[in-house]
């Protein structure tokens, strides 16, 4: 079981997020916007926490950057739960929030619950994210009377590619802007403290947001959003596939380890890893006696 690190200074929390919207005045017009990054382990975790990072998503990209998936529809809820925990091990500021995969809230409303409270029981997560609009008001407003903070997902949601029939921007029409619209509202209205908006146009992204209560988190939706998510592997360089327009890569880690691992295999085969320093020695007379290698 994991537990979440009581809410002390500088804990981000639920209402803390809510608070950075409803919190507007003419005193302070412009709140600091909220900051969100996908982890999927404890090392990241950390280092994104010890970062002042706001929000840490154990996303449900897990299946595509971590475990080699082409999208995002085959990871489970036992995997989900595994890397949740670990990055709760890794998370004492942030608030983390873990994606519900893929098949784990589509059905029994009841079944969704107890899937969503296996994510804060035994996983340490504070709130869960499930993408959907208007179809999706029945399963969010059941997860908030079960006391479990929700975090919606419009636009481009990754577990509707089939549906989409690819990974396309979504939005662009006047009808499909509507709707979204209307996704919004829906999300909001059912309970949700906050909601991601992917990859639409930033002047629809900007009309949601002026219009919502709670905070917008964007991704490939503009800077007009109340707060910006991106993918970790995506901003460090650790990726393979086709990179959208949208990401910011702050950092070329792929390269960086490549170039460690070719360094490695080249002390090794030439005899100079490990060295003297790096070595083990017997203690005082016995450390010069001759090594005699069995045949
Ligand atoms: O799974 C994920 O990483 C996400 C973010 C892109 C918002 O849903």
């Amino acid at each position: 079981m994991s537990s979440v690190p009581s809410a002390g200074i500088g804990k981000i929390t639920v209402p803390g997020i809510l608070q950075r919207k409803s919190g507007i005045s003419p005193e302070n017009p412009s709140p600091a916007k909220i900051t969100c990054l996908t982890a999927y382990d404890y090392p990241t975790a950390r280092l994104l926490d010890e970062a002042g990072v706001d929000v840490l998503l154990v996303g449900d990209s897990l299946a595509m950057v971590v475990l080699g998936h082409e999208s995002t529809l085959p990871v489970t809820l036992e995997e989900m739960l595994h890397h949740t925990r670990a990055v709760r091990r890794g998370t004492h500021h942030a608030l983390l929030v873990a994606d519900m995969p893929f098949g784990s809230y589509h059905g029994d409303p009841a079944e969704a619950v107890r899937n969503a409270v296996r994510f804060v029981k035994e996983a340490g997560a504070e709130a869960v994210k499930v993408e959907g609009g208007e179809r999706r008001m029945d399963i969010i407003t059941r997860l908030v009377e079960a006391e479990i903070p929700v975090m919606g997902h419009i636009g481009l949601t990754p577990q509707s590619v089939n549906a989409f029939g690819g990974f396309r921007v979504q939005g662009k029409t006047e009808e499909a802007g509507e709707q979204l619209l209307r996704d919004a509202r829906a999300v909001e209205a059912a309970g949700a403290f906050s909601i991601v908006l992917e990859s639409i146009p930033r002047e629809l992204a900007a009309k949601i947001t002026a219009e919502l209560r709670i905070p917008t988190i964007g991704i490939g939706a503009g800077p007009d959003c109340d707060g910006q998510v991106l993918v970790i592997n995506d901003l460090l360089g650790l990726g393979f596939g086709h990179q959208p327009k949208f990401v910011r890569r702050y950092a070329n880690l792929g390269e960086i380890i490549s170039r460690a691992a070719a360094e490695y295999c080249r002390d090794v085969q030439q005899g100079t890893f490990p060295s003297e320093e790096e070595s083990y020695h017997l203690p005082g007379e016995h450390r010069d006696a001759p090594v005699v290698r069995r045949r």
